[in-house]
């Protein structure tokens, strides 16, 4: 597993900007999962600002690792997050678009947003693949929507899963491990005190690790990208 630290948000964005202008340079074309919640929000604000130009977004295909079952205009939608600080500000094509439809009954979102992925992704292994999955981590060691009551959502044989969030009840749809850990390659953006245990017991595989969503992402495809906060146990 891989790590790099950063002073700051700001140095972190920075860093995805360019590792992104490279990965584009060198593609012609990149089907990109996305995550949500607040860290993404610092990073695309910063894309918007300092990359529009510096990327060709048209190579960009922009699907989610997962979403809440929420309407494209609510404030708890990942779409609607991403395109208030990104695809406001950059000349990302519609049709490169594939959001999870949070609107729907969660089975029905389910369901269709697995049939998006199993239509527009080339495959490995009859699975669907992306170029690369980025991912958050939570407070409780949860990755995508899977969330450590529920971890037994990672080996499920679907694509997608309907999820429950542990204290708002709220209703997800998260992609299931064999699409996360089929991605060539995997890039977690984590930042904030709140996030260094489990970080810490993550990365040096200590204490109760095993039952954090996100310590069941390939090691060996992983990049760490954290600000020094949520580094800071690692020692
Ligand atoms: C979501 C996410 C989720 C997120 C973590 C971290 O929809 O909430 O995809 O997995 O990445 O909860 O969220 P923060 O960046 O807000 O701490």
């Amino acid at each position: 597993m891989k790590t790099k630290t950063f002073d700051d948000k700001e140095a972190l964005a920075r860093y995805f900007g360019d590792y992104l202008v490279q990965k584009v340079q060198k593609n012609e074309q990149l089907n990109v999962a996305l995550s949500g919640g607040s860290t993404p929000k610092v990073i695309f604000d910063l894309l918007s600002k300092e990359y529009s130009d510096a990327i060709d977004w048209r190579k960009l295909r922009f699907f989610w690792g997962d979403e809440r079952c929420v309407p494209p205009d609510d404030e708890e939608s990942n779409y609607n997050m991403t395109r208030l600080h990104l695809f406001d500000h950059v000349p990302v094509p519609a049709e490169n678009i594939f959001r999870i439809k949070g609107e729907l009954p969660p089975d029905e979102a389910r369901d269709s947003y697995a049939d998006i992925i199993d239509k527009e992704l080339p495959k490995r292994n009859k699975v669907p693949v992306f170029d690369l999955m980025i991912l958050g981590m939570g407070d409780d060691g949860h990755t995508a929507s899977i969330f450590p009551h529920e971890i037994g959502l990672w080996n499920s044989d679907n694509l997608c899963e309907v999820a429950t969030h542990p204290t708002s009840g709220q209703k997800r749809v998260t992609l299931t491990g064999k699409v996360i850990n089929n991605a060539a390659e995997i890039l977690f953006l984590v930042t904030g005190k709140e996030k260094a245990p489990k970080v810490a017991e993550i990365i040096k595989e200590k204490g109760t690790y095993k039952s954090h969503p996100a310590a069941l992402v390939n090691r060996d495809k992983s990049l760490w990208l954290m600000d020094k906060e949520a580094a800071k146990l690692i020692g």
